[in-house]
């Protein structure tokens, strides 16, 4: 089924209500695979879809139109879930020219052998093709979220088609942001920025000064929803999370062998519960690596124990560092802690070297116990707790 916009574009691309996984990244909500069709003297598709997902694609083009009639693929990013529809695409419009950036064009050679066939154009940041009353400007966005990746920007009817930057995971039936619950919303897409986008904020910074000076009034990105009533909204989600805006808030995660570590963890909880603190804690391996991330976005503070096992931290525990430290979250303080038994220690000192190897500023030495925290241990928790909720407090208030 297609979604009409405006008079001549239509979104065309499918909603995937049960994927769950998305390379690693939980998708609770599902996602969407948004493409869009520009109808003029000459028609643009703009993206295909995920390959299994590309004949509900065609479908809804030819509610439309022949898609043998279709002049122009603009693939802005080589992704499978945006790609992986291209060689099925390209069969069923046979007229058409695949436009896409140099670097896309290498991953569409490389993805797909039949691509050598193609009639494709490169184009750069710009260049622009009119297709009558229509006009496409095109912007490489380097690394928001691939090398070749890039956005369209359409004056006339003052529309970025800004590829995976501003999109959210979520399948829903209203295409449109005030079709929506703006909270729910803006909660995926911090997700998807914090999941997917997070260690390009440098390069985001420079799509942000790219589209300053453009007029936007609708923000077309490809997944989850359309943003028309709200596009200025998502801008300065965009602005605060690319410098990770801190909001007076103290993440406190661990995994625990014992239960040592994680009555450890309660009482810095209770330490750091000061009134306008927020505080979050998370069992790691009672959550998810996609809500972790997400939390760690806006916290001033990031805590984390473990209890020592073989040596050094748990494995959850660990798999949730290595997350972290590849999303790079930036201008975080923090500290570690965690409990060890027979062996020499390890949990929380292999915690902390995750912990610099991020640039976390050090808040402390790491917190430890043997075998169960005494009533002195808890009381360093919480004073602990107390410390850093108060430093939460302060990087809030002067970011
Ligand atoms: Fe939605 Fe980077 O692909």
């Amino acid at each position: 089924m297609h979604t009409p916009i405006l008079p001549g574009i239509d979104a065309v691309g499918v909603i995937d209500w049960n994927v769950r996984d998305f390379h690693s990244y939980h998708t609770h909500r599902g996602a969407t695979y948004n493409a869009y069709l520009l109808r003029d003297q000459k028609t643009v598709l703009i993206d295909t879809v995920k390959a299994p997902f590309v004949e509900t694609l065609l479908q809804n083009i030819r509610e439309l139109m022949d898609p043998a009639s279709i002049d122009a693929i603009l693939c802005q990013h080589g992704e499978p879930d945006h790609a992986g529809g291209l060689p099925a695409v390209m069969a069923a419009c046979p007229r058409a020219e695949l436009l896409c950036s140099a670097k896309g064009k290498e991953s569409i050679l490389a993805y797909h052998p039949e691509a050598k066939d193609w009639r494709i154009r490169v184009i750069a940041t710009g260049d622009t093709l009119s297709l009558g009353r229509f006009t496409l400007r095109f912007f490489e966005t380097p690394m928001v979220h691939w090398p070749d990746s890039m956005a369209t920007y359409l004056p006339e009817e003052k529309i970025l088609f800004s590829m995976d930057a501003f999109g959210q995971h979520i399948a829903t039936s209203g295409r449109f942001d005030d079709e929506n619950d703006l909270s729910l919303i803006l909660e995926e897409a911090k997700a998807y920025y914090a999941n997917i986008v997070m260690p390009y904020g440098r390069q985001v910074v420079k799509v942000l000064e790219a589209i300053k000076n453009l007029s936007i009034t609708m923000i077309a990105p490809a997944h989850g929803v359309i943003w028309r009533r709200h596009a200025a909204t998502i801008l300065q989600a965009y602005r605060d999370w690319v410098v990770c805006k801190p909001l007076p808030k103290v993440l406190v995660l661990y995994d625990s062998m014992w239960e040592s570590t994680a009555v450890m963890a309660r009482a810095i909880v209770e330490g750091a519960s000061q009134p306008g603190i927020s505080v979050v804690l998370i069992a790691i391996r009672s959550s998810d690596l996609t809500r972790i991330a997400t939390e760690a976005l806006d916290a001033a503070c990031i805590v984390v124990g473990s209890s020592t096992l073989n040596q050094t931290l748990m494995p959850a525990a660990a798999a949730a560092m290595t997350y972290l430290y590849g999303l790079r979250p930036i201008g975080k303080v923090g500290f570690a802690f965690g409990s060890y038994g027979w062996g020499a220690k390890g949990g929380a000192e292999a915690v902390e070297e995750y912990l610099r190897a991020m640039k976390v500023e050090i808040l402390r030495d790491p917190i430890t116990c043997r075998w169960r925290p005494d009533e002195a241990t808890l009381a360093l928790c919480r004073e602990a707790g107390q410390a850093v909720a108060e430093k939460a407090r302060a990087i809030a208030s002067a970011s």
